[in-house]
């Protein structure tokens, strides 16, 4: 059974990662236009680096760990009768810590940094600063955070259409549908005759789903799973 599953920053809060608009959310501290464009990278880099570097530093927190819905979703993906397509919004790596593989990153991920001029991408663990430059460059350039801001295009969209245009299921889990085109990705799949599932703490404003689990994603991604598991009898 082909299932494309969507995350958003929701499904990382449980593990202590903010998210972007619930109350505390990160763009109460930071504005958009300050540090996730393009035009706040080239008028102040600093600033742009300083907050992917706080935000990449807090990956190797040993407080910060996989919760139960990224491990409930890697879990259920290894079934043999699963082909799942993980596609997040996050540029976190708990998917990956939580076991997933193939991870989709549409927005890129803090882990990686990019060359300015080739795009070529290197993983990355440490601080980015305007010192750092790229190896694939005769004339060396800076490194940039690996993440598509406002006003880029997001990665691998043709293979999410695909993937979502194929799919039996389509699943929205912690994302408020603010942001398109993933917000979007719900009205194609209806459009499809996919059957849709949104589990999210709070109710969205972004299309119609068949299904919703209003809830933790901790608790909600498990209990969406076993009742799809009973209902297609799949194991
Ligand atoms: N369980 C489930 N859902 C939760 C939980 C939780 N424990 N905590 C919060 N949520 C929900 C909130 O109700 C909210 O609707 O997660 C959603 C998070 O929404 P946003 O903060 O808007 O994050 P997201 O949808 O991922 O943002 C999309 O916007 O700023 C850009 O590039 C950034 O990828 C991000 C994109």
């Amino acid at each position: 059974m082909n299932i494309v599953v969507l995350t958003g920053a929701g499904i990382s809060a449980e593990s202590g990662i903010r998210t972007f608009r619930d109350s505390g959310g990160l763009w109460e501290n930071e504005r958009i236009e300050d540090v996730a464009t393009p035009e706040a990278f080239s008028a102040n880099p600093n600033r742009v680096y300083d907050f992917y570097n706080t935000r990449r530093q807090q990956l190797f927190d040993p407080q910060l760990q996989p919760n139960k819905a990224h491990v409930a979703l890697a879990e259920f993906a290894r079934l043999s009768s699963v082909n799942m397509t993980l596609v997040t919004q996050n540029v976190d790596n708990l998917h990956e810590r939580g076991g997933s593989d193939n991870v989709v990153h549409m927005h890129g991920e803090l882990l990686s940094a990019k060359c300015v001029k080739s795009h070529e991408t290197v993983r990355w663990n440490g601080d980015l600063t305007a010192l750092n430059t790229c190896q694939c460059c005769q004339l060396a350039q800076p490194m940039r955070p690996d993440i598509v801001w406002f006003g880029e295009m997001p990665l691998y969209m043709e293979r999410i259409y695909q993937a979502i245009e194929t799919a039996s299921l389509f699943c929205a889990i912690g994302t408020s549908g603010s942001v398109y085109p993933a917000a979007g990705f719900v009205d194609i799949a209806r459009q499809c005759d996919v059957e849709t599932t949104l589990i999210n703490l709070d109710e969205t404003d972004n299309g119609h789903f068949d299904n919703r689990y209003l809830g933790k994603a901790s608790e909600c991604v498990p209990r969406w799973i076993e009742s799809v598991k009973a209902k297609y009898e799949l194991d």
